[in-house]
């Protein structure tokens, strides 16, 4: 019943934006030529020649990017505390620790209480960790029925009674297909994951709310739309992880699902922090190419999302060969750090296909960095990832995290954490 519930919440969640799509371009044929700005090439045509050349180079397309599409993040200078709200030694069935914890985040006299639901497996080392927004609260995630209902905004649904934007009861553990807690123990991981709507509430609320009641901020066409705040939010928990003796730092990998995976690939191009970042259908302005017109349009998101992006990005509708870049770039920015991005066959208003040749189009730059970038140019059969220093794969199925997607996810951390630690 539970799963069943969690399906339909999920197509709700894709679908509460949806409700009167353009239906967008599903015919390859009538995708018009486009053409890619080249992330090893200066706005001024100069070529990137060395590392510093690059950093240089990062630093104008991440200038671009900022004030273009998502808005810029403002610096944080700011301080975090913490309490802990519960903790338990026999989490799981006694497989792991499991910490409830408080982040209050704090800038002068204003402060943003922020809910962390912490999994570790015992360990007298370090442990990695996956990092991760949910969508309904921390409740969500597992069946264990003692978790904190999410104090946070939550996106309001009758059928689970939630109105007023209030976390139920009702909520508790509609999310675990999408989050395979004690697989992931067993293999090693931690799992740290918070409600996304404690960071912003996913509304049109002008920006008055969450984060935004830290800063005194004028709005204006490159202040930051809410992908921004998320991202924002993924560092300051990273913050938090730095002084957690239990968890290693330096292999913290972030991922996100959908409007949270385009979140999770700017987090990772934006704090360098982020060993691995993983993008779950992410879709337009996330993984897939923006300029190659195909699944979600641009002026359905002006439409339904504008307030994800900031408001220069709103010229790009309809006009989406003038942006002066495209989604290939948002990988390349996390390079050399490893970067995977996951696609889902059924998923056409993502683009796969626009996800994955945004992973060959990033490739040049990790091969220039690290020599090893994406390994194929064709796109692999649904169901066989492919590993290089970027990683995809096309699964079978619709717009959804699945336990195959997961144990992709932990593959291939397994296999960059690895040679990390020889
Ligand atoms: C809508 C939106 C997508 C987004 C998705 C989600 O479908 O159009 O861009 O990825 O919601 O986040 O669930």
């Amino acid at each position: 019943m539970k799963i069943i519930l969690s399906f339909l919440i999920l197509l709700m969640i894709t679908f509460s934006v949806v409700a009167q799509q353009d239906p967008g371009n599903y015919d390859e044929a009538k995708i018009s030529p486009y053409t890619l700005p080249d992330p090893l090439v200066f706005n001024n045509g100069s070529k990137v020649i060395t590392n510093k050349d690059w950093e240089k180079r990062r630093k104008e397309i991440y200038k671009l990017f900022s004030e273009e599409v998502y808005g810029v993040i403002p610096s944080w200078k700011g301080e975090i505390k913490m309490t802990t709200v519960s903790r338990k030694e026999t989490a799981l069935d006694g497989l792991a620790t499991r910490e409830e914890v408080m982040l209050h985040i704090k800038n002068g006299d204003k402060q943003l209480n922020v809910l962390l639901l912490i999994y570790l497996p015992h360990s007298s080392k370090k442990v990695p960790v996956f990092l991760g927004y949910n969508f309904y609260g921390n409740q969500t995630i597992t069946s264990e029925p003692d978790i904190t209902l999410t104090p946070g905004w939550v996106r309001n649904n009758n059928a689970y009674k939630i109105t007023e934007h209030k976390a139920t009861e009702a909520s508790r553990g509609l999310f675990v297909t999408m989050w395979p807690v004690k697989d992931i123990i067993s293999r090693g991981y931690g799992v740290v994951t918070l409600n996304y709507g404690d960071i912003d509430p996913d509304d049109r609320d002008d920006f008055k709310n969450g984060v935004h009641r830290l800063y005194n901020e004028k709005h204006d066409s490159t202040s930051w739309g809410k992908i921004s705040s998320w991202a924002w939010g993924l560092s300051r928990v990273m913050d938090y992880l730095e002084t957690n003796s239990k968890i290693d730092a330096g292999k913290v990998a972030i991922l996100g699902h959908s409007r949270l995976g385009k979140t999770a690939l700017w987090a990772g191009a934006s704090d360098k922090r982020f060993a691995l970042v993983i993008s779950n259908n992410s879709g337009r302005v996330g993984a897939a190419l923006t300029k190659r017109i195909f699944g979600e349009p641009l002026d359905f998101m002006h439409e339904a999302i504008p307030f994800w992006f900031c408001d220069n990005f709103a010229k790009y509708t309809g006009k989406e060969s003038l942006l002066p870049v495209d989604q290939h770039e948002l990988i390349a920015m996390i390079a050399p750090r490893p970067v995977y991005v996951a696609s889902a066959q059924e998923d056409l208003w993502a683009d796969p296909k626009g996800e994955f040749l945004s992973c060959v189009n990033a490739s040049p730059v990790y091969q220039f960095l690290v020599k090893e970038g994406f390994p194929v140019a064709a796109m692999p059969p649904v169901n066989h990832p492919v590993f290089g220093t970027i990683g995809y794969h096309i699964r079978t199925g619709k717009h959804d995290v699945t336990p195959y997607d997961w144990q992709c996810y932990m593959n291939f951390a397994d296999f960059h954490f690895k040679r990390k630690s020889k």
